[in-house]
């Protein structure tokens, strides 16, 4: 299956939802792929000091000739999508069968997503409703207004959303730092909501 974390913005957590993405994966199966289709390489230098199988693809024509194939290979694809690279993005909506879109929780943020949901929607039609998508909220802080407000705002937009949100923590930016996770550090808050995370993801 081929999944895929994206939003036009960069610093909203996709690097980092990718990569616990595939090491929550790896428990579950020997045959995950991370694809980094950003140029700086950040997911390719953090999957590979953990192990993972990495592969760099960040030209938009290699995505939709590539994609296709190798997910007939692997069982599980997680593509880690740039940041304001409209094409590559595009590329990857085309091919993916469930995205994930994380969104920081301000109105400006999810207001800025709303290009890339038209996006979404115009394949969807187009794909028989694939991908599967779903917006989340990252980096949240959820005792605030600001977060409280954002759940408004994710329940007017009618698009799918997850309920469990990630939380702004020191310890997760730590990890990319240092090149693990999470669920490696034994960082038993964040495993839990990362856990909750993609358990919540219908896969079928
Ligand atoms: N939940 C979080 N709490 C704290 N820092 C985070 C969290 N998620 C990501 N970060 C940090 O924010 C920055 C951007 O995250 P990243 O995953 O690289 O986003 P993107 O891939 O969308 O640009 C990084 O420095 C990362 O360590
Ligand atoms: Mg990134």
């Amino acid at each position: 299956m081929l999944l895929a974390v994206a939003n036009d913005k960069g610093g909203v957590g996709k690097t980092t939802t990718s990569i616990h993405w595939v090491r929550w994966l790896s428990q579950r199966s020997q045959k995950v792929l991370l694809i980094d289709c950003d140029k700086q390489g950040s997911a390719r230098e953090w999957g590979k000091s953990l192990g993972f199988n990495v592969r760099d693809m960040p030209d938009s024509n290699d995505l939709l000739e590539f994609l296709p194939k190798l997910s007939r290979e692997w069982d599980w694809i997680v593509v880690d999508g740039p940041a304001g690279n409209s094409e590559v993005c595009k590329s990857i909506l085309m091919c993916a069968d469930l995205i994930l879109i994380p969104c920081q929780p301000t109105g400006l943020d999810l207001r800025a997503s709303n290009e890339m949901l038209r996006v979404v929607r115009s394949l969807q039609s187009l794909r028989q409703g694939l991908p599967k998508a779903y917006l989340f909220l990252s980096r949240a802080n959820s005792n605030t207004i600001l977060y409280r407000e954002s759940v408004e705002i994710l329940n007017d937009l009618g698009f799918p959303y997850l309920k469990q949100y990630i939380s702004n923590k020191q310890a997760i930016a730590r990890c990319a730092g240092e090149g693990t996770t999470v669920f490696d550090q034994g960082i038993r808050d964040s495993i839990q909501e990362f856990d909750n995370l993609f358990s919540e993801v219908n896969y079928g």
